[in-house]
């Protein structure tokens, strides 16, 4: 061929990634459908996998208000779901095209000094990472790294909503709040916040059969809902209100365990005021404020105080709780859109207690 005939061979056309929907990011306030190029296998240890349950979290509302600014402009958001491997990568084991899967809100290598701890929160390459430092999961497909030590693989005809409520709500409630509170059986129980954490808390503390759980929230129907799923107090006040009735409850000695499941300086200071001396406070809610501890009053109460982002070492444990049927998280999906309405579904969760959501699931076929 010669030079001249070669220039007329037009260049071949560059192959262009399939499109697809996602929810995405851009800034405070600011979030759209739009199309986005199909995730592609970038590391051998990669999974692509088509997300056919979502939902939304109290944490993509946080994004959405800038509170986080790790995240960028153009971040496709969501760190819960389950769905189906579309591809695997070279070195991916024990996946395959076709497998349904649990996708957990914690990417873990398995491999570095943290995940061999089961502190997977704070994996040397992963962490909490899906929509938020990579893109995430309200999307048509998700790339997920670490693919052998981040996903799950379900029965085939699982309760989709039931398993997507364990990416993250109830590994968190179960870790930060009941395993690190250390709940016993007898222990009487406040959980401050009747949120969905605040609830999967309520639900998992019961494993350990504890005597009282009180639940305290300003929302009504959270409390109502909170009453239905096993609290045996109710205590609609904040601050010294919630303070003296928690008292009254317990006639003046407190509660073991007070688990803060809000994140703000009130309910902490909700909790190490009415915690029982050898007591125990479990953090859960994520913090923006400092607070203000009573190291003064508390040094000599013998109190714990714990604090954790969710590793998800649980989610085997809670996956076989689900499948037989002892724990039924779906309780608490409130809502179902279509993944195409994801936009109206953002609209409902932001106003939750108007809307008395709690969790909205997100569908694709
Ligand atoms: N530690 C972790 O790894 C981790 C993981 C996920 C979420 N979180 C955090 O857990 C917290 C709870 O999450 P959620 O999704 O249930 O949140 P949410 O906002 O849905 O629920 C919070 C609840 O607190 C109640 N509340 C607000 N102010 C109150 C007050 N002054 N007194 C009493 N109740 C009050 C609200 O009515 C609501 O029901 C958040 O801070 C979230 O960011 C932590
Ligand atoms: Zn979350
Ligand atoms: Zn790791």
């Amino acid at each position: 061929m010669t030079q001249s005939e070669a220039l007329l061979i037009p260049p071949k056309p560059k192959a262009q990634a399939a499109p697809m929907k996602a929810l995405v990011y851009h800034g405070p306030g600011r979030r759209s459908w739009e199309d986005k190029p199909r995730p592609v296998i970038r590391e051998a240890t990669d999974a692509v996998v088509r997300v056919t349950t979502a939902t939304i979290c109290g944490t993509d509302l946080h994004i959405l208000k800038g509170d986080v600014p790790t995240v960028a402009d153009g971040r496709i958001l969501g760190h819960e779901g389950v769905g189906v491997v579309e591809e695997t990568g070279s070195a991916v084991a024990g996946f395959e095209r076709g497998d349904l899967v649990l996708i957990s809100c914690i990417t873990s290598c398995g491999k570095c000094d943290f995940c061999k701890k089961g502190m997977y929160s704070h994996c040397r390459s992963g962490g909490w990472n899906l929509g938020h430092t990579i893109d995430g999961t309200q999307a048509e497909y998700v790339r997920i790294p670490h693919a052998e030590t981040s996903l799950y693989r379900l029965p085939r005809g699982a309760d989709q909503e039931a398993f997507a409520m364990l990416s993250d709500i109830f590994p968190t409630g179960f870790e930060c709040g009941v395993l690190n509170g250390q709940v016993k059986p007898g222990d009487t129980v406040a959980i401050v916040g009747a949120g969905p954490i605040g609830l999967a808390t309520l639900l998992t503390a019961q494993f350990y059969s504890p005597a009282e759980l009180v639940m305290v929230d300003l929302d009504a129907n959270r409390l109502a809902v909170a009453g239905s799923l096993g609290a045996t107090q109710l205590v609609e006040a904040t601050g010294l209100k919630a303070v003296e009735r928690v008292l009254e409850l317990t006639a003046g000695a407190g509660v073991d365990v007070a688990v803060e499941a809000v994140g703000i300086p009130a309910t902490f200071d909700v909790c190490q005021k009415i915690v029982a001396p050898g007591g125990r406070i479990a953090n859960v809610g994520v913090h923006g404020k400092p607070v203000s501890l009573e190291l003064e009053r508390l040094w000599a109460h013998n109190v714990t105080l714990t604090t954790r982002l969710v590793d998800t070492v649980s989610t085997p444990m809670l996956m076989k709780l689900v499948q037989s049927g002892r724990l039924r998280p779906q309780k608490l999906v409130t809502h179902r859109f279509g993944l195409g309405d994801v936009m109206k579904a953002y609209d409902v969760f932001g106003n939750a207690a108007r809307e008395q959501a709690l969790k909205v699931v997100l569908k694709s076929q």
